[in-house]
């Protein structure tokens, strides 16, 4: 295989720690706010993104889990301040690969304010059972706890650069991302929904979604693409939805 000059890619080490705000989770599962009321909802590697913290506020019923969660809030705040930094230098970089939203100082302006909102919540949030320490393939929850399960930005997008990913090394390989997604439904009541479905070096989704779509263990789920409207990385306008099938 050609090696791949990775400085010429947006490509990490490391699952960056960056979190988006409520206005894009909207967007990004093409979420309808007046139906989730009275829904317990989770966000999983919900990294600092404000999403719990707004939704927490407007009176929704949100937990939010990520394995960077047991830090510190200094741990967490440099974290943040070093992933901005290697974020905007390397996407202004690898520009082709994104849509203008990307690049704009709106989007930048948003990482820091949802960031912010999600600092200032967290101590609280962590004592109160909102935000948990919890990394997939393995949750720390019941069976069937939540009505929605969302996770954005890290299955399908974290996988190796070859395969179209955002990672240099070969981690979260196929059997990763099967037994993450049988976790998320395991945790699940109604419905997942995962985005992106895509990393940002390939136009077409992520061959793991057509390799979930015929393996045997999903076959107790209904499968679906859907389009949505957020407009990050070029391509990935569509997210993967799961659901238990009723019995027959
Ligand atoms: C780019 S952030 C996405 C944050 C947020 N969901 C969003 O869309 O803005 C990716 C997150 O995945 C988390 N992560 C890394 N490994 C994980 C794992 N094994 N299980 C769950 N989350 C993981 C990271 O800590 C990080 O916060």
């Amino acid at each position: 295989m050609t090696k791949l000059d990775e400085s010429q890619h947006f490509a990490f080490a490391m699952v960056l720690f960056l979190g988006r705000d409520l206005a894009e989770y909207r967007d990004m599962f093409n979420l309808d706010q007046a139906e989730l009321r009275g829904k317990r909802i989770l966000d999983c590697a919900a990294g600092p993104s404000s999403f719990a913290c707004e939704m927490y506020l407007s009176g929704f019923d949100v937990t939010a889990c990520d394995p960077m969660y047991g830090g510190s809030l200094e741990e967490l705040l440099a974290i943040c301040d070093q992933d901005v930094q290697k974020v905007g230098q390397r996407q202004q970089k690898a520009a082709r690969l994104f849509h203008d939203y990307a690049l704009s100082s709106e989007f930048k302006n948003r990482k820091s304010s949802s960031r912010r909102q999600f600092l200032a919540d967290y101590i609280e949030g962590k004592e109160s059972g909102r935000y948990v320490r919890a990394s997939l393939p393995q949750l720390p929850f019941a069976d069937q706890s939540f009505d929605l399960v969302l996770c954005a930005n890290f299955l399908f997008l974290y996988t190796p650069l070859a395969s179209g990913g955002m990672l240099i090394e070969d981690r979260f390989d196929f059997d990763f991302h099967k037994n993450a997604v049988l976790e998320l439904m395991r945790v699940c009541r109604g419905e997942a929904r995962i985005y992106p479905i895509k990393g940002p070096h390939h136009d077409e989704q992520h061959d793991y979604v057509e390799r979930l779509f015929e393996d045997e263990s999903m076959r107790e789920f209904e499968l679906m693409v859907d389009s949505v409207t957020y407009r990050d990385i070029r391509h990935a306008h569509h997210m993967l939805r799961l659901s238990r099938r009723s019995a027959e």
